[in-house]
């Protein structure tokens, strides 16, 4: 049996993943019921890949705040009321031996909903709704929502937290020139696009001492966009934070055509890594065992996000480590798979 990058474990603080690889947030849209609670969807779409070996599952972007979801089905955590559901798929995640994080969220101007929405800006993504400028009170409020997340993330059960700094949502929206014109302390200069993130991110740790995560668009496909040094910056200014792991994502600020292929944004993972000191998530289009071995044996990140490869074939890891010969745990009735 082969050693492999793959399926070796890898502890961040107190927390220890079997593997490498990791459930990309992907929204599922299934709060049914408009009120952000968990539904049978995701008590059966969750554990099926921790079934599958996953080490990490990282639930979809939810939602911080009712005014901060994507659509009314977004899955939530603004209340109290949506903490036993959640708790209920942490335990049956960690029934498998996976762990599990959430990815906290809030959609800024980018969320489709019938009430007033909010972003650094009045400024609309093209072809949707004006946002209302944030004010003072509303940023305290969006810290503060952040904060009882991550409180309600605890009380769930959950192993990482994830903040959402990309694709044109909220944080992504102010850390971003494009969508932040603003003139007071929280626009202009990088460091004061930064300051909600930052003030998210110390927030976020008065109620939560275990792993952060922060997804960002390192690429905003823009050339007024922040460029990749930019990023490498606040990645820098996170590490400084604490925050253990930027997951590399890109675009989503304004509408781009993006050239996609394999791999596509593994290069942002390498250069954050590499360059700011920190631990890094590749994703987007990884879809073979060798090419997340490739990537993790080059030293361009330490985990492997997958997305749709897993929406496709939840038991992807187990084909994976048949195919790099690796000898993993799995349970007992798939003992012969
Ligand atoms: C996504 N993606 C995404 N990203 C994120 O940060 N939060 C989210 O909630 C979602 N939601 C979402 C839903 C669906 C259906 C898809 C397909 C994607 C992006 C996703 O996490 C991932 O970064 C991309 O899909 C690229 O990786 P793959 O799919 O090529 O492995």
């Amino acid at each position: 049996m082969t050693q492999t990058k793959l399926f070796s474990p890898y502890t961040i603080k107190n927390v220890t993943l079997k593997n490498r690889i990791v459930m990309s947030p992907m929204c599922m849209y299934s709060s049914y019921n408009r009120d952000g609670k968990v539904t049978d969807w995701h008590r059966v779409h969750y554990p099926s890949r921790a079934a599958g070996q996953v080490g990490l599952i990282m639930l979809e972007a939810t939602a911080v705040a009712p005014e901060g979801r994507i659509s009314y089905q977004d899955l939530g955590i603004w209340s109290d009321e949506h903490i036993e559901g959640l708790q209920e798929i942490v335990r049956l995640i960690h029934h498998h031996e996976a762990k599990a994080a959430i990815q906290l969220a809030h959609a800024g101007r980018k969320a489709e909903l019938e009430e007033t929405i909010i972003a650094p800006s009045a400024i609309p993504f093209p072809g949707m709704k004006t946002p209302k400028e944030a004010s003072k009170d509303d940023i305290a409020h969006i810290v503060a929502s952040f904060k009882d997340g991550a409180r309600r993330a605890k009380e769930a059960g959950f192993d990482i937290i994830e903040i959402h700094g990309a694709h044109g949502y909220l944080i992504s929206e102010f850390l971003s020139p494009l969508a932040n014109k603003r003139s007071d302390e929280y626009g202009g200069s990088a460091d004061n696009r930064y300051r909600l993130l930052r003030e998210i991110i110390e927030a976020v740790k008065t109620e939560w001492s275990g792993p952060i995560f922060v997804r960002v668009s390192a690429n905003e496909y823009h050339e007024e966009g922040n460029s990749l040094e930019q990023y490498i910056q606040f990645a820098a200014h996170m590490k400084e934070q604490g925050v253990d792991l930027i997951d590399c994502s890109s675009g989503g600020i304004v509408p781009a055509s993006i050239d996609v292929y394999p791999g596509y944004q593994v290069n942002l993972a390498d250069r954050i890594r590499n360059e700011a000191g920190i631990a890094t998530g590749a994703v987007g289009l990884i879809s073979s065992s060798l090419q997340a071995e490739e990537i993790l044996g080059n030293g361009r990140a330490d985990l492997i996000f997958i997305g749709r490869e897993l929406l496709r074939n939840p038991y992807w890891p187990l084909n994976a480590a048949k195919e790099l010969g690796a000898e993993i745990e799995r349970p007992q009735p798939y003992h012969r798979a």
